[in-house]
């Protein structure tokens, strides 16, 4: 049975909700699945396939996330990982900039201010190439109390209602496709006969 490990980085638990679907689909389609935390810094080696994801805050992976890739980038290359960012909300500032490109909404530019966080995980996916890097919807509650000074500032913000639309956005049914895509790819061989 093909064995893999899924990783979210999340601070109000919409990317855990997606790393958690993910694993549900990969079960059901027959792979051994272990869906972790992070934070809790769960070794990739003897899997066959890792999914690493982060919710986004200003244009930068959540950093347990990013210190995730960090520590494991030399472990990760040569396996197969596909990554995940949960971030755009509909309508959002960052949607708004360019709605055809999802890194762009979700990371901001490729070059010049604000693009550190995208330039950031583009840097250590060189390292072990993921074969995809999707960008998924996200979901913010805004009753659900900041857990970092500068969420907290952003949230003060007068125009905050229009940057950051509440909401679930996130798109199970794009989800669970991606996540039998993954299956597909990583599924033992049926021998014939
Ligand atoms: C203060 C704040 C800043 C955000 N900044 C971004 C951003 O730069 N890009 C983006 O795609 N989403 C952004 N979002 C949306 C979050 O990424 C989205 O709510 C995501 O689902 C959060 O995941 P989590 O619940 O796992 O933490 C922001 C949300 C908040 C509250």
């Amino acid at each position: 049975m093909r064995r893999a490990l899924v990783v979210h980085a999340s601070r109000h638990g919409g990317t855990a909700g997606i790393a958690e679907k993910i694993g549900a689909v990969l079960r059901a389609d027959g792979v051994d699945v272990t869906v972790a935390p992070a934070a809790s810094m769960p070794d990739p080696s003897g899997f066959d396939a890792c999914v690493i994801g982060a919710g986004v805050y200003m244009g930068s992976w959540v950093k347990e996330g990013v210190e995730y890739l960090e520590r494991y980038a030399p472990r990760l290359a040569g396996r197969p990982v596909w990554l995940f960012s949960s971030g755009p909300l509909p309508g959002s500032s960052k949607e708004a900039t360019d709605a055809d490109d999802p890194y762009q909404n979700a990371l901001g530019p490729a070059d010049g201010p604000g693009s550190g966080g995208r330039k950031k995980i583009e840097a250590l996916s060189a390292l072990f190439r993921p074969r995809e890097h999707h960008v998924f919807r996200g979901a913010y509650d805004p009753k659900d109390p900041p857990k970092a000074i500068s969420e907290r500032l952003v949230r003060l913000m007068p125009a905050s209602k229009d940057i950051l639309p509440p909401g679930d956005f996130r798109d199970w049914d794009a989800i669970a496709g991606w996540a039998h895509q993954i299956a597909a790819e990583i599924a033992e061989p049926v021998s014939v006969g």
